[in-house]
């Protein structure tokens, strides 16, 4: 497994910063605009534990959505930034391993995690089982001009999306699909198109960020 590039003091002292620049001001209001169409179709949710929550961005803006929140990380410099920046409940844990109850939350989030898990489906076949409604997954897709151009911007500059996977909608649905059993629900939603694009948010799959929410069974 390649190691987590979010394990670095420096890179973790970094990534809030990219939130407040123009374009990553543009690039976070676009993406939350897609994750709340999308978390809205499991009707009201009270709790969620957002797995991957680094400097706690969305763990944060969750609580300021009503939500009881807990963000889980694997790395601690991430934990710290987020500790800084006013997250209240954080705990150190891995993906694969969720140190809580079956249904503990309502909604468990994999926020631009899933890129970076080595046993994709094996982390959401453990985010299903500690949530109540199901999961929200924010995901870069591959077949997008941001992802492409991320990934050849790889191949010049070392970053730390070097060693991310990023899904395309149709490869997100087959990762889903030996899950269907426990899955009732999917709705997805992309954002990201270029600036000249007309709509924001829609059914067409190549924005560069993927929303999905998958509805747990047995909860409607
Ligand atoms: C791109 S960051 C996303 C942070 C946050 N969700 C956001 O969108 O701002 C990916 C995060 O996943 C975390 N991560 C990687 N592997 C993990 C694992 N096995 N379990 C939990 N977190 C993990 C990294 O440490 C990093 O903080």
């Amino acid at each position: 497994m390649s190691p987590n590039p979010f394990a670095d003091h420096r890179a973790a002292a970094l990534y809030e910063s990219w939130y407040t620049s123009p374009e990553g001001r543009r690039v976070d209001s676009l993406e939350k605009k897609a994750l709340l169409w999308t978390l809205g179709e499991l009707g009201p949710v009270t709790s969620v534990l957002e797995v991957g929550c680094g400097t706690g961005h969305f763990t944060r803006w969750l609580g300021k959505k009503g939500m009881a929140n807990v963000g889980l990380d694997t790395s601690m410099p991430m934990l710290e930034q987020a500790k800084l920046l006013g997250t209240d409940a954080l705990v150190q844990g891995d993906a694969l391993a969720l140190p809580f109850a079956n249904g503990a939350f309502d909604v468990v989030a994999l926020i631009t995690t899933l890129e970076f898990l080595a046993e994709p489906q094996k982390a959401l076949v453990e985010g299903l089982r500690v949530a109540r409604l199901g999961l929200l997954l924010g995901v870069m897709n591959r077949w997008s001009w941001l992802g492409i151009s991320r990934r050849l911007t790889s191949l010049v500059r070392p970053n730390v999306y070097d060693t991310a996977h990023f899904y395309s909608v149709p490869e997100l649905e087959r990762l889903l699909e030996p899950l269907s059993e426990d899955v009732s629900t999917i709705a997805w939603r992309c954002t990201l198109f270029p600036r000249w694009w007309p709509s924001e948010c829609s059914h067409l799959p190549w924005g560069g960020f993927v929303a999905m929410v998958l509805g747990k069974a047995g909860t409607g």
